[in-house]
Parts: structure tokens; sequence; C-alpha cells
């Protein structure tokens, strides 16, 4: 199979697509042949290793100190199931799945073998492919912030910064599909956006700044690290919470403290990857309660390109790749993209 790897941190030119042998199923897992998948901003921050000031030694010892210890990226995906391991009984050859590898990675590839118990479920008839590999990333990071971390109640006024992006735009349909009243953060260029997936007010970054006019939230997601602490406690309600899902090192060890201090909630870390908050918000996206924003979708020889689009940090949801079962014709050896 073709597989794009990495051996060095850098740009998207250290990417290569290379020859892998297609792997082998053990007993308990399957081989996904795969249909699509993403370049996230969980790819580019492994690719890159572009972290807070401050965590660089965390992030070597996490994705490998000299060199990427896991050398195929790509966090989620949907496929077609090819074959199963002898104690598989709950999959079957054939059934369209989505899959969520995460910090496992190893989607940007043609085949990937998971757990049949791991993070896999079906994928719904009105899900495409491309929209299907879109969802776990974003809508999962969203759903355990918002629902299992934040405790979003229907009725709370929520601003989502960065609300554009795939976790951000994420945020705002989940929190709207919960009962909250949604104000968006993002450019001008992308309030249309914002208020067409369920925005109720849109804020464009350049022109106002939401810490220091407007009315105070009771919840503010940050997704993008632009807005620390210090700004956000003044646009936050008396017992208003701060969802750090991206943000400054200092504020992930002392924003909590800083935040009881006065009688508010500042949490962060990191986004669980489980089973059961994909099966959930799957069957949100089943039910019609939730669609991933997608920006572009490129084809399995243009990874690359996907990426340089990922690094500009202005990507509108989600970056999709396509993973051609006649990519091998496309792809020959001598045709491999550098
Ligand atoms: N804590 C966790 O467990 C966890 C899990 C998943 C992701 N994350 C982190 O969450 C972050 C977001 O991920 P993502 O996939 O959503 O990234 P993304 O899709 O690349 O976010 C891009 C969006 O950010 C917006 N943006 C850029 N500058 C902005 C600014 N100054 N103010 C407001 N919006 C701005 C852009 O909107 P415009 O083009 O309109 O500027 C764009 O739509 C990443 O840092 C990722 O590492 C954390």
């Amino acid at each position: 199979m073709y597989a794009y790897t990495y051996n060095e941190y850098g740009s998207p030119d250290v990417l290569n697509c290379v020859e892998l042998p297609t792997p082998t199923p053990k007993a308990k897992e399957m081989l996904i042949r795969i249909c699509a998948t993403t370049v996230s901003a969980g790819d580019w921050r492994a690719r890159s290793l572009t972290v807070p000031a401050g965590m660089g030694l965390i992030a070597r010892l996490v994705f490998g100190f000299n060199r990427p210890r896991k050398p195929v990226l790509g966090t989620e995906l949907s496929g077609i199931i090819e074959s199963v391991g002898v104690d598989v009984t709950t999959f079957q050859p054939g059934d369209e799945v989505i899959g969520f590898p995460g910090a496992g990675f190893g989607a940007h590839a043609e085949y990937i073998t998971m757990p049949a118990n791991g993070k896999i479920v079906r994928k719904p008839e009105n899900l495409t492919f491309e929209e299907a590999a879109a969802t776990p990333f974003g809508a999962t990071t969203a759903y355990d912030f918002l629902i299992n971390k934040g405790k979003l109640r229907a009725g709370e006024r929520v601003l989502i910064n960065g609300a554009s992006g795939s976790v951000g735009s994420a945020c705002v349909q989940i929190a709207k599909h919960f009962g909250a009243e949604v104000t968006g953060v993002c450019s001008a260029s992308n309030a249309d956006l914002v208020c067409n997936i369920g925005g109720d007010l849109v804020i464009d970054y350049n022109a106002v700044d939401f810490t220091k006019e407007g009315p105070k939230y009771d919840m503010v997601v940050d997704t993008v690290g632009t807005v620390p602490w210090s700004r956000v406690r003044h646009a936050l309600a008396p017992k208003g919470r701060m969802l750090l899902i991206a943000g400054e090192t200092s504020d992930m060890i002392l924003g909590g403290l800083k935040a009881r201090l006065r009688g508010q909630r500042l949490i962060g870390g990191v986004a669980s990857e489980s089973v059961d908050i994909l099966r959930k918000v799957v069957d949100l996206a089943a039910r019609g309660n939730f669609r991933p924003v997608i920006d572009q979708s490129f084809d399995f020889s243009q990874m690359i390109t996907a990426h340089a689009l990922v690094d500009t940090g202005h990507k509108k949801g989600n970056v999709v790749v396509t993973v051609d079962p006649n990519s091998k014709s496309k792809l020959g050896a001598n045709e491999a993209p550098q």
C-alpha cells in the first residue's frame, strides 16, 4: 500500500509517499480500506512540532524525541472493512465505518488495521465518506469539552473563539443543538459560514475585542489560543467557565487556580478520545444535528498541498484527503510526490 511518512519534524516537505506492506489484522483487529481522511490540527502539530511555548520537551516525549515515533500521520478516517480477524464478530467485510485513531495516527495511508473494539463505528448513510472522515477530530473534542467537561446547559450564553475552524465549527453546532445562545468569533470572511451552521451572533475579531465590549458569557471557549485568561475573565459572567481547548502554557498550569479565586472556572486539558463520544457525535450527525464543515477535498496525491493549507491556520472546518482505490495507478513509485 501507499502511505505518507515523515522521519523528521518540519514543513509539509518532510512528507514522503512510500510503499509499505499492507498490514495484516490480528485476531481482534480489522483491516480497513481508507476512503477518506483529513489533515487535522493534530497532524500539523505532530509534523511541525508546533506547540505552546514551554511545551517543546513534553511534545518530543509524546511524539518522539529526535524523530517522529509514528511515521504515518492521520487522526481520522472513513473506509470499508476489507477483512476481519478470527475473533471479530461485530463487524464484517464490506461494512462502511468511521475510525478515529486519534493520537495513535496512521490514517494517511491506503489501509489501516484497528481493533474491532476500538474507536470505530458504522458510517451513517446520510454522510458522504468525506463528511464521515471529517467528523471525529473536531466533533469529539467539541462534545467532550462542552458537554462532559463544561456541563453546558440549555439557555446559556456561549462564545466560541475560532468558530470557523474544525473544533470551533463543531462547537457552534453542538452548543446550538444543546440549546445555547451561540456567539462565534472569526474573521469577516467566515461570518456567513458561522451563521449558517447555527451561530446566533458573529464577531469579527479584527473589528471587535469581545473581552472589552459586549455582554458577559456563561461560557467562553478558546479553540485558537489568542485570548488568555487575563482578558477572558472580563467577558465572563460571575460563575462563568472558560474552556481552554487551545491556549497559553501559563493558563494551562495556573489558569484553573486564578479562575477559582474569582468564583469562576477555567477548564483545560486534553479531549478524551473514546468510542462512546465518537458514537454520540456520529449519532448527532445521523440525526441531522451535526454536519462537519469541509473547506477543500484533495486527492491522496495532493497530501502535501493539503498539509500546506492546514499550516496557514485559516482553514474553514476540515481539510479532507480522498483515497482513490485506483490511486496505485496514479501513484507509481516514480510519480510519488516528494
Ligand atoms: N485540547 C485538546 O484536546 C485539543 C483537541 C483538538 C484540537 N485542539 C487544538 O485546538 C486548536 C484548534 O483546532 P482546529 O482543528 O479547530 O484548528 P483549525 O481548524 O486550523 O482552526 C482554524 C481556524 O482558526 C481561526 N482563527 C485563526 N486566527 C484567529 C483569531 N485570531 N481569532 C479567532 N479565530 C481565529 C480561523 O478563522 P479565520 O480564517 O476566520 O481567521 C480558522 O477558521 C488547535 O490548536 C488544536 O491543536 C486541542
